[in-house]
């Protein structure tokens, strides 16, 4: 492939290397995406040349439609039932291999997809490691009904948990607030850095017109760091020494 940037260059290297861990047969989830949409091609690439008989859930209507132009079929998460992997991108990871993810509004069904997968595996550049996550602004999807009041709710969650102040602003494309699939807001948090990722999780979950939000935490198995130079480096979470 030639006339990539450096930062395409890192993510084609990262969804090559993890295309290359399909195996015939499985049961796939195919995140969404910039990275994602090279991770669609190199494993229409594969599924053409090596016949290789795949089950295919996608995260979003956008990879759904991009990978059925490539001949590869989708089909819907309840149909298949449960997934053997997931390769999806991400905004952040950090250390532990926990995730900030829905810059492209995506993350419900990729939180659903990647919780009915045995394995996820993330694919990024290496622009998306941090150390603590929340230099991102953190996406929480919540329904449009009283999501002005949820908005106020999330603010004093974010009060409770020293994270007070904290801009919290509704998705816009133009004049129009994005709308997920789901047909939902994405509220983004200004949050700069996450203390405590688990509990923040919970209490924003808690609150009625909040349907998920974008952190992704002890779902990620194996992050695929791809470089500008076209190599990959990998990560896993280090096991805790007894
Ligand atoms: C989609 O909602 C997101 O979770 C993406 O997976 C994430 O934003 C990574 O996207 P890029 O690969 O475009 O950086």
């Amino acid at each position: 492939m030639t006339d990539l940037s450096p930062a395409d260059t890192a993510k084609n290297a990262a969804a090559t290397a993890a295309v290359a861990l399909v195996q015939d047969g499985m049961r796939l989830g195919l995140g969404t995406g910039s990275t994602a949409v090279f991770l669609v091609h190199r494993l229409a690439e594969r599924v053409k040349a090596e016949g290789l008989k795949l089950r295919c859930a996608s995260t979003s209507k956008a990879t759904a439609e991009l990978a059925e132009s490539l001949g590869i079929r989708i089909e819907t998460l309840d149909d298949i039932g449960w997934l053997d992997l997931t390769i999806d991108g991400a905004d952040e990871l950090d250390p532990d291999l926990n995730l900030i993810k829905g810059g492209g509004a995506a993350l419900l069904r990729e939180k659903i997809v990647a919780r009915a997968s045995d394995r996820m595996v993330v694919i990024a550049d290496g622009g998306k490691v941090v150390e603590v996550l929340g230099a991102f602004k953190l996406p929480v999807e919540v329904i449009p009904f009283g999501w002005q009041t949820t908005q106020a709710l999330i603010e004093r969650v974010l009060a409770d948990l020293e994270l007070e102040g904290r801009p919290v602003v509704r998705r816009m494309q133009g004049e129009a607030p994005v709308l997920t699939d789901e047909g939902n807001y994405i509220l983004d948090l200004a949050l700069e850095a996450i203390p405590d990722a688990a509990r923040l999780s919970v209490a924003l979950n808690a609150l009625p017109g909040v349907v998920e939000n974008g952190l992704f935490l002890g779902i990620c198995d194996l992050a695929i760091v791809g470089q500008p130079d076209g190599g990959v480096v990998e990560l896993v979470v280090e096991e805790a020494v007894e």
